[in-house]
């Protein structure tokens, strides 16, 4: 398979981010051909986006996401405005793109709600997201459930544009992780996220204690009576542990929520546990690299291969609609 997935540069990385995504990014690279890319002029449609922020954040998701085990030996890695072809494609594909589609774009609507000034990048995205796994001709993209209907949207762009100009791009498939939407602890209703606030998320990278208080301090219930459904702060911590601990401590709390009396302290003292011990080994490798200053040169070089795709597509793409 020819794997593309992308990712902003808004910060630190969290759970959902890690086991909605990253981790299939990093199961995927050893027997597929991946590119993986960080998607700076993605994240210019964020109006708060401080310039050396942006610059600092793109070095940081980097460092994150070798981290996490993306290994540059194996995969590419690199900033999207490091290959300008990102942007061209983007506006060719946008001229077969139905403006009822992009208007219907959740996302979108989600993020133009309230807001006094919504800048048309923001309406844009989607198509430049599909430039961005078109322009590799990548055929599967793994990715958390609420990038779905962006995909859906980037196959249609792809049929049309193949449709109208010949045949050149494949239907990109969407790959969802095992938990494809991970949920915030303080509020189980909404997905885990940093648009709501530090309380909505879990960092990778954030000190251990932060990690306890969150845990700790999780929504779960009042009085549980055997036979009791699960509500969702409960089944969400349950999620969590199952992504962590092996299946027979899991089996145990189920059992012990089942005849209603299970610690809901007892299950989030083993999950934060569990969980510590899954990130230790990625924030240790975090610092180790931080000492390096290996990731100018990995960017560099992932850049460069990327480029030399992206350059032969554009080509034909240009050949295609009478641009060459
Ligand atoms: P973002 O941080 O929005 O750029 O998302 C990066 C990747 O993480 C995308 O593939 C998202 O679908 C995925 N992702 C973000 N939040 C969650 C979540 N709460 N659960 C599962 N996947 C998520
Ligand atoms: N829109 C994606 C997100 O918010 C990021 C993204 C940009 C992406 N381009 C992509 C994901 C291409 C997959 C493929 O998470």
């Amino acid at each position: 398979m020819r794997i593309f997935s992308g990712i902003q540069p808004t910060g630190e990385l969290h759970l959902g981010n890690y086991f909605g995504a990253i981790r299939q990014w990093v199961e995927l690279q050893h027997e597929n051909f991946c590119i993986y890319c960080i998607v700076d002029y993605h994240a210019l449609t964020n109006e708060s986006a401080k310039p050396e922020e942006l610059r600092h954040n793109r070095k940081e998701l980097a460092l994150d996401l070798m981290a996490c085990g993306i290994d540059p030996e194996k995969s590419i890695l690199f900033v999207q405005s490091a290959v300008p072809e990102h942007a061209e494609l983007c506006w060719i594909l946008g001229c077969v793109t139905s403006f009822g589609d992009l208007a219907r774009m959740t996302q979108f609507k989600e993020k133009a709600k309230g807001q006094q000034f919504v800048n048309g990048g923001l309406f844009y995205y989607p198509v430049l997201q599909a430039a961005d796994i078109l322009l590799y001709l990548a055929d599967h993209v793994p990715v958390g459930e609420d990038q779905l209907q962006h995909l859906e949207l980037a196959r249609r762009i792809a049929r049309r544009f193949n449709w109208r100009f010949g045949e050149l791009f494949p239907e990109p498939e969407p790959i969802l992780g095992k938990v494809p939407r991970l949920m915030s602890l303080a509020d189980p209703a909404r997905k885990m996220s940093k648009s709501y606030g530090p309380d909505h998320y879990i960092g990778l990278m954030e000190p251990e204690q932060e990690i306890w208080r969150k845990i700790r301090t999780a929504v779960t219930d009042v009085g549980l009576t055997p036979g009791q459904a699960m509500s969702p702060g409960v089944a969400n911590l349950f999620t969590l542990l199952e992504l962590v601990a092996p299946a027979e401590v899991v089996e145990e709390f189920r059992v012990a929520h089942a005849a209603g009396r299970l610690l809901y302290k007892d299950l989030k003292e083993t999950l934060f546990r569990y969980l510590m011990e899954i990130l230790r080994p990625v924030r240790e490798r975090r610092r180790e690299l931080e000492g390096k200053e290996v990731v100018e040169e990995v960017l560099a070089a992932g850049a460069e291969k990327a480029r030399k795709i992206a350059r032969q597509v554009l080509k034909e793409v240009r050949a295609l609609v009478g641009l060459d």
